[in-house]
């Protein structure tokens, strides 16, 4: 399961680039907004310090401005994956994009049709938004069940990306639903390694170690 980070932050992502377990990263113009940065100079960094797939969304709404904006995004670098919304235009910019054999990440999505159709038009990923849909006291890990058994029935090669991820509970459901990949932020990310039992085990372990009067090195 690839784990991308949700964030435009580059100092966090340098941070989190160290534990070499970060496989991509995902932005959004809320994302891009809050980072205060030129998107083009911001995805660029980012391109250059991970290397994995790095999602940029375009800001038009109809098909063909949605394609002009994403083959300008694509330039950026090899890694670049154009995200669209799951609309009827998000979809036909899906269908050029991928005739082109540019990536693709159709975001926004809250239904298994919606699923279905990002997986007809050729998307590289899909975002099922899984917190947003709890937030509507609706169940958000259901969909990426659903999404995983219609993709598995139909074969399609549409990556699930699990998005809108708050805790690391989300995470390890997605993981479990069957999801390709996740997107963080950076600290749901860093509260996955976390857990008391580690902390207390290892303050023991010291402890009686330190009484040894030992050294490894
Ligand atoms: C990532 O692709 C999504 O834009 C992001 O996960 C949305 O998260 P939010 O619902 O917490 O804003």
């Amino acid at each position: 399961m690839l784990l991308f980070a949700d964030t435009a932050d580059t100092k966090v992502l340098a941070e989190l680039k160290e534990t070499g377990l970060i496989d991509g990263v995902t932005t959004n113009p809320t994302i891009i907004a809050k980072s205060g940065r030129n998107m083009f100079e911001v995805i660029k960094e980012i391109c250059d310090l991970i290397d994995g797939p790095i999602s940029a969304e375009v800001a038009a709404t109809d098909a063909p401005t949605m394609i002009k904006e994403g083959e300008k995004l694509a330039r950026i670098a090899t890694n670049v994956v154009i995200k669209v919304p799951l609309t009827i235009e998000g979809l036909k910019a899906t269908r050029e994009f991928s005739s082109q054999g540019l990536m693709t990440n159709v975001t926004l999505c809250f239904s298994v049709n919606q699923a279905l159709l990002a997986a007809k038009a050729g998307a590289t990923f899909v975002s099922p938004f899984v917190g947003r849909l709890d937030d509507q006291g609706a169940d958000g890990m259901q969909l990426i069940h659903d999404i995983r058994s219609l993709y598995d029935i139909y074969d399609f090669d549409t990556d699930i990306l699990a998005a809108s991820l708050r805790h690391p509970a989300h995470v390890a459901a997605a993981a479990l639903a069957g999801a390709d990949c996740a997107t963080l932020p950076p600290q749901t990310f860093k509260d996955m390694f976390k857990h008391p039992l580690t902390d207390k085990g290892l303050e023991t372990f010291l402890a009686d170690w330190a009484k040894t009067g030992q050294s490894i090195l």
